[in-house]
């Protein structure tokens, strides 16, 4: 069947009512113990009214000890924080989307943490870049501690123990492993952070090492029947312009170790999905990961603000398509994208889920 915004598609069994996704987005709005509330809640919720197949939730923080990255950020912790999610999940279900729970362990890019003072990370780096000030950051990043084997160890439990809350206590469809943008397991792949000589480090396929075992704990933890995806990406938040310096063989090594791993997705992100991933090539990120993982479903996110951006990248690879800032200025991007209605621009203020809310009038 040929693969269009607005067909059904399945992931690991499950059914999804289309094609459009919302793309992962931090909004800093749970309480301060990272609770999630009733903003949150219809925040979330109007994204399933607009019309969007699923929904993946901004990265929720695994543990209570290095994994949160930025203050009132929502984690999957706690029994209060699963309470808060169990509702939220429950909204969006009703509502007619599948829900996808992101995990996230910051290391050396958080800049706020209820639970520590000090950051960790595969080496001791600082991190290139300033800390994000929409995200209440400010001035230069911590110098990281180079973590340990027993806290490898316990990061890998957090995100297997993190998963198995999210699906069977909370009730979300499935889990996405953040692995890109430069938070810590994009640490380890990135050969600049990871300096290590252990295990952990070395080429890039012993530097996803740190990803491929998350997926497999996670995996134990969840079941063969449950969706478990994962985020992958050169640019980091910190590191807008990155690009693998082993070029296209390393990513289809990534890739293909991915689709080894048995991850029922990878989501890929580019600032613009269509454009050649290295220079010296034509191929998108996406057409690489399709040809190196082609039995595993491809979740493509970046730039795809409109219907014919969206179509395109289905036609050429993707099986989904996840939107970011455009899903913020319209709630109900796909219900204007398939009834032909002009689309909102892009919003200034891309912090405030009530001002999304507020602008998208759902
Ligand atoms: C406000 C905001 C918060 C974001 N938070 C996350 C996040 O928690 N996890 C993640 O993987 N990506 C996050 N991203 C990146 C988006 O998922 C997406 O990759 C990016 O916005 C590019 O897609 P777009 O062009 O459709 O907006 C965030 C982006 C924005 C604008």
């Amino acid at each position: 069947m040929a693969k269009q915004l607005f067909t059904a598609g399945t992931i690991n069994g499950v059914l999804f009512n289309n094609r459009a996704m919302v793309a992962p987005m931090t909004r800093i709005s749970a309480s301060e113990t990272g609770v999630p509330g009733e903003i949150v809640q219809h925040y979330y919720a109007s994204f399933a009214r607009g019309g969007f197949g699923a929904v993946i939730s901004e990265g929720l923080y695994v543990d209570q000890a290095w994994s949160q990255t930025y203050a009132f950020q929502p984690g999957i912790v706690t029994e209060e924080q699963v309470a808060g999610w169990r509702k939220v999940v429950k909204a969006v279900q009703q509502d007619g989307a599948r829900f996808i729970a992101q995990l996230i362990h910051g290391g050396a890019l958080s800049q706020a943490n209820i639970y520590r003072d000090t950051t960790v990370a595969p080496s001791a780096v600082q991190p290139v870049g300033q800390q994000l000030g929409f995200y209440h950051g400010q001035g230069a990043y911590s110098l990281p501690q180079a973590m340990n084997s027993d806290q490898i160890a316990a990061a890998i439990d957090a995100f297997a123990a993190s998963a198995e809350r999210a699906v069977k206590q909370a009730g979300f469809d499935g889990v996405e492993i953040h692995a890109a943008n430069g938070y810590l397991l994009d640490q380890f792949l990135t050969d600049y952070t990871n300096q290590r000589t252990d295990r952990w480090g070395g080429d890039i396929a012993a530097r996803l090492s740190l990803t491929l075992e998350v997926i497999k704990a996670v995996r134990a933890r969840i079941g063969a029947d449950v969706i478990l995806g994962v985020r992958i990406s050169q640019g980091k938040v910190n590191d807008f312009h990155h690009k693998w310096k082993e070029g296209k063989a390393g990513a289809a090594t990534v890739f293909a170790l991915l689709q080894a791993a048995g991850v029922d997705y990878i989501h890929v992100t580019e600032y613009q999905a269509w454009q050649p991933a290295f220079s010296d090539g034509q191929q998108t990120f996406a057409d690489i990961a399709r040809e190196a993982a082609p039995d595993t479903v491809l979740v493509v996110n970046g730039g795809l603000d409109n219907g014919e951006l969206a179509e395109a990248q289905l036609a050429a690879c993707a099986d989904f398509v996840a939107i970011g800032k455009a899903a913020l200025a319209n709630h109900d991007w796909p219900t204007r994208v398939a009834q032909g209605e002009t689309l909102r621009a892009l919003p200034d203020n891309v912090l405030s889920p009530v001002a999304s809310i507020k602008q998208s009038e759902i």
